[in-house]
């Protein structure tokens, strides 16, 4: 591995306190990265014009980035169709976002007649406040889908899931003003980004073994040909002098993917996993062009 080649960006101090409630992640995502968020600030680069997420999921980079830049200018895209309307309704109509997620219950039958829906039958607001609902009285609320896009989590039988967050949802349509938002393929996504324009991309990790993958967040796999793409994407926004921050798995196949940038080990605790003795703190690997 090659040294990095330009020289470090000042780290900005992170930003708390304050009265208005600060915007933070509206669903729990397979992968969040919530608990890293303390960790990336010292790599976050000073200054940057537009910032890009193509992988936004629950978006915990993206709210913590808006805590810092109030006035952040910003894209976001998720080939989750259903999350991307999500996130286009808290923006749009979170009031009316609001009053639906209000009128969901906390039981099992009804929460098995709500995920069994055919979404093409509701309005884009119901779409969204179902899949609030199903993230956060799911089985450890996370969104998975089976190959046919079917949301599959059972029931989590919790006593008082916290399904409608007003204050939140309220500061995260704020923080979303004027976000751009879109449905779409990375590759897609990526080829507005610009010199001067800083990237992170949080794609679903390579796994670890045969048996350690969660790749179910769209009906579509991540396999070793998308990293591949992602990695000439990656080397092509570092030719048109983007700031581009990457975080995978730590593993041999994503250090030579990546092996003429900067990497860095930083530690996680698995969160999501459905074997109770693989959730542990495991080595994750940040890759950097700056
Ligand atoms: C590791 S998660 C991102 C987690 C996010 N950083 C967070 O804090 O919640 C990866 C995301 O990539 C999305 N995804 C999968 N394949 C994709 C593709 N080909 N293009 C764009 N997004 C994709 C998934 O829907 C998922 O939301």
């Amino acid at each position: 591995m090659t040294p990095h080649r330009k020289n470090l960006p000042r780290a900005l101090p992170s930003t708390s306190g304050g009265a208005a409630r600060k915007p933070s992640p509206f669903v729990k995502w397979a992968g969040g990265k919530t608990q890293l968020l303390a960790t990336f600030d010292e790599y976050i680069p000073e200054h940057f014009n537009r910032y890009h997420e193509p992988f936004v999921g629950g978006g915990a980079m993206f709210f913590n980035m808006c805590r810092r830049t109030p006035q952040l200018s910003a894209s976001l895209s998720d080939l989750n169709q259903e999350l991307i309307n999500c996130y286009a309704i808290v923006r749009d109509d979170v009031e009316q976002l609001i009053k639906a997620l209000k009128k969901h219950k906390n039981e099992s039958n009804y929460f098995y007649q709500i995920r069994s829906l055919d979404t093409s039958s509701l309005t884009d607001v119901e779409r969204a406040a179902r899949l609030i609902y199903l993230n956060k009285t799911c089985f450890n609320g996370l969104y998975r889908v089976n190959r046919s896009g079917q949301f599959n989590v059972p029931f989590g039988s919790y006593k008082n899931p916290r399904t409608c967050d007003e204050d939140n949802l309220r500061a995260t349509s704020k923080a979303l003003g004027k976000t751009r938002i879109v449905h779409r393929h990375f590759a897609e996504a990526l080829k507005t980004a610009r010199k001067g324009d800083f990237v992170y991309l949080d794609p679903p990790y390579q796994p670890l073994s045969a048996t350690s993958s969660f790749t179910s967040y769209t009906s579509k796999c991540f396999g070793e040909d998308d990293q591949k793409q992602l990695a000439s994407i990656f080397a092509e926004l570092d030719r048109r002098g983007c700031l581009v921050m990457l975080s995978n798995s730590d593993n041999e196949f994503v250090r030579e993917l990546y092996g003429e940038f900067r990497q860095e080990v930083v530690y996680a605790t698995r969160a999501i996993n459905c074997r109770a003795d693989r959730r542990g703190r495991i080595s994750e690997l940040l890759v950097l062009n700056y």
